[in-house]
């Protein structure tokens, strides 16, 4: 609980927002943790030629995301919640799940693909929720988006690739 005579997000009046906000965060915190290990996993798997680009992009994106999944939690410590151990974590990733064949790297860049939507899906909704009322959350996770944007443009340019050689 912050001090009592802490302003805007902090203030009493707004507990139950920064409540609702820390629990965005956590969610945000969890999605991020849950895409490092499902990008670990793809960028050591897959097999062949084609897969190489891919694996070496993943392989930057770990770093990056565990990157994102820090500032989520460092900014749930700062508004006065905890971040969750990993007895609080479920697992939502379906979608990147290695697949049948490990040459199948349509499956991987498609996982990419609906991770980074989700990722930006959320991070919309707390962009705007922080209106007016944090900004300094809302700044961060607008950076954040930035870098998801930009790891869904790069794999949906994969996907485009693969498209126009017939292969998806
Ligand atoms: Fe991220
Ligand atoms: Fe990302």
């Amino acid at each position: 609980m912050p001090p009592t005579n802490r302003t805007g997000i902090f203030s009493e009046e707004n507990r139950s927002k920064r409540e609702e906000l820390i629990g965005m965060l956590q969610r945000s915190y969890w999605m991020e943790m849950e895409t490092v290990m499902s990008y670990m996993a793809n960028s050591i798997n897959p097999d062949g030629v084609r897969a190489r680009e891919i694996v070496e992009s993943l392989e930057q994106d770990v770093q990056e995301e565990l990157g994102h999944a820090r500032r989520f939690g460092e900014r749930i410590k700062e508004l006065y919640g905890v971040v969750e151990g990993s007895m609080e974590f479920t697992p939502e990733q379906k979608y990147l799940q290695p697949p049948e064949h490990q040459t199948d790297i349509v499956h991987v860049i498609k996982g990419v693909i609906e991770a980074e939507k989700g990722a930006i899906e959320h991070y919309s909704r707390i962009i705007e929720f922080c209106d007016g009322l944090d900004w300094v959350t809302q700044d961060m996770v607008i950076a954040i988006q930035h870098d998801e944007e930009g790891h869904l443009r790069l794999f949906e340019g994969f996907i485009r690739e693969f498209e126009a050689e017939g292969l998806v």
